[in-house]
This record gives structure tokens, sequence and C-alpha cells, in this order.
């Protein structure tokens, strides 16, 4: 279902993801039905602002299908327990339990201090690696050294969870699975370790999940995967929204040179979100949006469509960072909204701004060829011939 489609394969919603231009036929798409079926990928698919919000709302649409709550293909091992526990991937009662210390613990980042440390951190690392792995690298040291960890393991943390997360994508062979479960063994080892050796003082981002999760948690393992998941679920997401910050600095014109204002990169995640569709599992038959659906069958809500309905913000093709009321859905909605958007837009504002004060050249971002990461949901640009 999820194998790419040769280029010359009509256009659909997961092809869509990495076209140069998918808004033309999302465009189209909206003035379709609320739920259209896909006969090439064999899933459900809504474009529309209002009816993407109802969908992310409906307790009749599960984050994963009743009867695979893990992939088979990462089952009984390391990757697979670790997605089994994460909040992402679950409703309810594994949901319930950690969604509330998580979302309070981003809510209550001191965001100035955390924006200044990924300042520094960004400016000591821009200039090193491609610009392809500066996309990567920014976002998830920032979150894995306001968890706490210490410097000099940065690097190895965020190579970890570039691993880990390859396993989340359809699109992952035997080697990347391989490499994914040691790379979630070793991410919950020492994630393990590092809440051990927490002292209850520390001001991180670990100390304010634990504090949120009530005693008995704080050493359990799902408390554990979710900080793990804090780093997985920056990862790729953020890593589009710095990439597609710096596409729409070349395109569009600068933002102010001494910081990235949060609504201009919020303009970015609207116009040209990092993270186009998520999907839902229909748990029983049912009808939704005048269509019966039957249990297992898969509705794809293409948040990229949704935020482009003029019905949600008026003239939606125009970047315009000054927009009034700016509506996104591409950080999700409902009860499994995005925690970390303030942090994500913080995050990716250090990041563009280090890069920029390290000369890189808007020209060079202007001669993106157009192309953009294998993926089946992410849209992250490639620079890398
Ligand atoms: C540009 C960056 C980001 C984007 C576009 C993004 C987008 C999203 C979206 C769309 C969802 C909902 C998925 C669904 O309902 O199917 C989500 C969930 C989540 N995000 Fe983000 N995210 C970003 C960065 C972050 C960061 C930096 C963190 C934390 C450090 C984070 C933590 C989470 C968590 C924990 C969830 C699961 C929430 C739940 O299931 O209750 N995200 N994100």
């Amino acid at each position: 279902m999820d194998a790419p489609l040769s280029p010359d394969a009509p256009m659909d919603p997961i092809a869509a993801v990495t076209h140069p231009d998918p808004y033309p036929h999302y465009a189209t798409w909206r003035d379709g039905p609320a739920l259209a079926w896909v006969p090439p990928r064999g899933v459900w698919m809504a474009t529309r602002g209002d009816v993407v919000r109802r969908l992310l709302a409906t307790p009749a649409l599960r984050v994963r299908p009743v009867t695979e709550p893990v992939p088979a293909a990462l089952l009984g091992r390391p990757a697979g327990e670790l997605f089994g526990l994460l909040i992402r991937m679950n409703d309810g009662p594994v949901h319930d339990a950690h969604r509330p210390a998580i979302g309070q613990a981003l809510a209550g980042l001191p965001l100035p201090q955390v924006r200044a440390r990924a300042l520094a951190l960004a400016r000591a690392q821009a200039g090193r690696g491609t610009l392809d792995d500066a996309l990567f690298e920014l976002p998830v040291q920032a979150v894995a050294q306001a968890l706490g960890f210490a410097a000099a393991e940065l690097p190895r943390v965020a190579a970890w969870v570039r691993e880990f997360v390859a396993c989340l994508s359809p699109l992952a062979g035997t080697d990347d699975l391989n490499r994914a479960h040691r790379a979630a063994e070793s991410l919950m080892a020492r994630m393990t370790r590092l809440v051990a050796d927490a002292a209850p003082h520390d001001a991180s981002l670990l100390q304010a999940v634990q504090a949120g999760g009530g005693a008995q948690a704080r050493s359990a393992r799902p408390l554990i995967a979710n900080l793990v998941g804090l780093l997985s679920q920056t990862c790729d997401a953020t890593a589009g929204l710095v990439g597609n910050s710096l596409l729409a600095w070349a395109r569009h014109g600068a933002p102010p040179p001494d910081a990235t204002p949060p609504a201009w990169i919020e303009e970015v995640a609207r116009h040209d979100a990092a993270v186009q569709n998520t999907r839902r599992f229909v748990a029983e038959d049912t009808v939704l949006e005048g269509q019966p659906l039957r249990a297992g069958d898969v509705v794809l809500l293409v948040l990229a469509a949704a935020q482009r309905d003029p019905a949600m913000n008026p003239a939606p093709d125009r970047f315009d960072p000054e927009r009034p009321a700016r509506q996104l859905l591409g950080f999700g909605h409902g009860p499994h909204a995005c925690p970390g958007q303030a942090l994500a837009t913080l995050l990716a504002g250090a990041a563009v701004q280090a890069l920029r004060e390290q000369g890189l050249d808007r020209e060079a971002v202007a001669r993106h060829a157009g192309r953009y990461r294998a993926s089946v949901n992410t849209r992250i640009p490639s620079w890398e011939t």
C-alpha cells in the first residue's frame, strides 16, 4: 500500500508528501467528497478543514488498528516495546496516564531560556555537517539537552533517535529495522540511567515530566518510553519545519536578521506543513461524514490540505506571516494534538537563525531541486544530489 509510486503514476495523497508542489492537487481534492476513496492506496482521504478537525476528535477513529496495536514487523523486539508504550500510538489507558504529565511539562517550559540554550547549541553546531544533517541534528540535540543529557552525549543520542524513528515508516527495510531495535534498546537503557541519576532539584524537562507523573510512575517503563518519545516526536517533524522554513526564506523573503519570530515560523508550518498527513483506523463499522466505513478501514487526514482550506485561512496560498487568526492543523487537533508546538516553533527559529548567522547562502538554498526525503507523511527537503 505504501510503496512509492513510479514518477509517472497519478498523483495521490502519499505521493503528494514529497511532490515539489502538492498544493494545487490538494485544492482539487478539497472540492471532492468529504471522504474520498483513493484506489491505489486503499485508504479514505479527508482534505477539508472542518472535516479533518471533526475526524481528529472522533473516538470512532483510533491511532492504531484495533487488531494490530504494534506493527507486526516490530512485535516482540525492542522497537516494538517502545512503540507500544508511546502516547502517540495509544488511545485509552496508556495515553490517559501519561499525556497530562507530558503536556504540562512542555507547557511549563521556560521558553526564553530554552531558546537561549538551543541557539547556543545551534551556533556551536551550524556549519559542521551538511545542511541535510543540520535539519535533524539541531532540534533533537536541543530537546536532549533540555531533558538533561550532557553536551558530550548529544550527538550519540541524536544518532540513536534517527535510527529508531526509521522503523516508524512503512518504507523501512530489514537493515533499518535491525538498527532501530538496537537504537531503541540503547535509548531505553540510557534514559533509564538518566532518570535514576537525575537530582530532584534539576530544572530539566525530564524532572518536569516526572513531577507530573505521580510518585509511582517515576521510573516505570511507560514513562521512560515517553521521555524517549519526546525525542522521536521531535526528529523528523522538526527537521521538516527547519527545512521548509529555509525554503520559505529563499522564496518569500527574510525574517528579521536578529531573530526568527514565532509567527513567521508558524506561517511556514501552515503554508508548507512538515507533517502533511496522519492516519486513523476505524475501530468498528460506522458512518462518518455520511460515508459508511468498515472496521479496519484506514482514513488519511491530510493536515496540509486542511490548513490551506480557504474556509479556515482566507487566501490560503499566500505566505503571510502577519496573517490574523491563523488556524493550524499541521500540529494535529483533539486528544492527540501535538504538545510540542511552541517548542518546535522555537527550535526551528533558533536553527534558522544560527544557520543564517553562519553565512548560509540564500542562493544555495534557493537552488533546491524540489527533492524531499522518502516518506509517507513528513515533508523534509533535501539539498543532497
Ligand atoms: C514541527 C515540528 C512538529 C510537528 C509538525 C508536530 C506535529 C505533530 C502532530 C501532527 C501530532 C499529532 C499526530 C496525530 O494526531 O496523529 C503530534 C503529536 C505529538 N507531538 Fe508533535 N510535532 C512537532 C514537534 C514536536 C516536538 C518538538 C515535541 C516534543 C518535544 C512533540 C511531541 C509530540 C507528542 C508527545 C505527540 C503525541 C501526543 C499524543 O498522542 O497525545 N512534537 N505532533
